[in-house]
């Protein structure tokens, strides 16, 4: 896809089409709408009128019109984007990816966005507007060999008058690469688990590694037996597919990080959970697949930060393994030990997202990593807890916490704290080992995992992230297809460039 910055008029970008954004209860007797109006001898005013067009989020008309004058394109989308005062740069995002997907579906290869936000974050808009494009274009349609193929953007303009066109393109080249990091992750997630086994996941990784430039490292089973993994080692005792922790590294050239600081990311990789001895039930067991979404989202991150190229280190280890029934298996009842030194009781075999991270955090803290946040689908609890709207989040340092929840803030992406404490740990106390891996039946679920893994840290500020229910739309939405969301990705980068401008500080 070509890109375009427009600095003077928005609608004399050579293009087919134009897509606007409009706030709610917005009249078109004034500024860019007057405008657009004028040029279309009173079209989109009548289009207010009779078709009630009142800039709901989301809400779309699709008008078609005589090129004349100055006026290059043929047809214009109005975008609703509801409150004018709600709207800040990430809504260009969900602008960008909603103009996206209906213009293709209408055929059309070349449009102008404008999304009217004169907030001087011109870097940051142009950002949002191609990431949203090329997120929005995401399908699910990879295994399709029938003909249904979608239309195609060829050329994106984002229009901002007056702005900078070279903060513009610096914005291009920045929503590119988060834009593509963001659908690296949503393939992996969406992979069958056949094809990402977690050897598969491991080589996937070393490609993207080695095209990006950042260092890999895969440990195998035995690397992990000599480090005494005992915990990660029990959830794949059931599979014929061998376990692997991927680490990866990012160096930057001349680090300005604060002394002895390190940030991590490391994430649940299962390929496919069937809950191993503690079987789940069959129905709905094919949505599984998505539990290595927190390693493939370390994945994607960690993709970025080496094409961002931060001025601070950044290590990811995700832990890939299969959980599954067999003569092999860990049993309700096993007592193995973590690397840590920790013992575990495993009561319940389907909770093994906490047991995996358990070894790849104190991996990560003995690599060096003085900041940890870790991503997993973690528990079906959140998802009775906040739906498919916001991630759970839990830590052991306030000020970490907050700074994340801010970052979703700045970015669109939406964080829910719950509460951690002793009272919690008490619950995970076992009868014959330090601690056992579930707590009492149907309470705080969400937060006895947070709990458990705390375990497992040792001086480390750390986050938990559960993305269980974030992590994977089951609707489609205007500004993007259903399945793999890529959750997280956006306000994480900003937490590495939060690190970057503390540390320069
Ligand atoms: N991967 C699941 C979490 C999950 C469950 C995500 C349902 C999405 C939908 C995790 O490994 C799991 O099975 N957790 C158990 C924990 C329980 C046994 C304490 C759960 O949430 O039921
Ligand atoms: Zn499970
Ligand atoms: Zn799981």
């Amino acid at each position: 896809m070509k890109t375009k910055a427009i600095t003077g008029k928005f609608y004399e970008a050579n293009v087919d089409a134009i897509a606007i954004a409009v706030f709610k209860d917005e009249q078109p007797t004034s500024g860019y709408l007057k405008e657009l109006d004028k040029l279309t001898d009173g079209l989109v005013a009548s289009v207010f009128k009779t078709e009630k067009f009142s800039g709901e989020e989301g809400e779309t008309v699709f008008l078609r019109i005589i090129p004349k004058g100055k006026l290059k394109a043929s047809r214009i989308l109005l975008i609703g984007v509801g409150e004018k005062e709600e709207y800040k740069t990430p809504n260009v995002a969900f602008l960008a990816g909603t103009a996206a997907r209906f213009l293709r579906s209408k055929n059309i290869s070349s449009f102008v966005l404008v999304p009217r936000l004169e907030n001087g974050q011109t870097v940051d808009i142009a950002a949002n507007a191609v990431q949203g494009v090329i997120t929005g274009l995401f399908e699910l349609d990879k295994y399709k060999t029938t003909n249904d193929k979608k239309g195609k953007i060829e050329t994106l303009a984002v229009a901002i008058e007056g702005a900078d066109e070279k903060e513009m393109e610096k914005g291009f080249e920045r929503g590119k690469i988060i834009g593509d990091s963001i659908n690296f992750t949503r393939d992996l997630a969406n992979e069958p688990p056949n094809i990402l086994t977690p050897t598969e996941m491991a080589k996937r990784a070393q490609e993207m590694a080695k095209e990006v430039g950042l260092e890999c490292e895969i440990l195998d089973e035995a690397d992990m037996r000599k480090l005494g993994m005992g915990s990660l080692l029990s959830v794949a005792a059931g599979s014929e597919q061998p376990p692997k922790l991927i680490i990866l590294k990012y160096k930057p050239k001349k680090s300005t990080a604060r002394k002895g600081e390190m940030l991590a990311f490391v994430g649940k990789g299962i390929t496919f959970d069937t809950g191993g001895i503690s079987l789940k039930p069959s129905e709905g067991m094919e949505a599984m697949k998505y539990d290595m979404t927190g390693g493939g989202t370390v994945l994607g991150i960690m993709r970025a930060v080496a094409l961002l190229k931060p001025s601070v280190p950044v290590l990811g280890v995700v832990a890939a393994t299969e959980n599954m029934p067999s003569g092999k298996a860990t049993r309700p009842s096993d007592v193995v030990r973590a690397m840590n030194g920790k013992t575990i009781e495993i009561l319940n075999t389907d909770a093994e997202g906490r047991l995996i991270l358990a070894d790849a955090i104190a991996y990560a803290e003995k690599q060096g990593a003085t900041h940890i946040v870790d991503l997993a689908t973690l528990t079906g609890a959140v998802i009775i807890a906040l739906g498919n709207i916001n991630t759970g989040i839990m830590g052991n340092d306030q000020d970490f916490v907050n700074q994340i929840i801010e970052c979703g803030k700045e970015t669109g992406e939406k964080y829910w704290q719950l509460p951690i404490g002793k009272e919690y740990s008490k619950m995970i106390k076992s009868d014959i080992a330090d601690v056992k891996n579930i707590g009492p039946a149907r309470k705080a679920g969400t937060i006895i995992g947070a709990v458990f893994i705390q375990e497992f840290v040792d001086k480390a500020k750390w986050a938990h992230l559960d993305i269980a229910g974030t992590a994977w739309a089951d609707e489609p939405s205007p500004h993007q297809a259903k399945g793999p969301t890529g959750v997280c990705i956006k306000s994480l980068l900003r937490l590495v460039e939060k690190f970057e401008n503390s540390a320069k500080k």
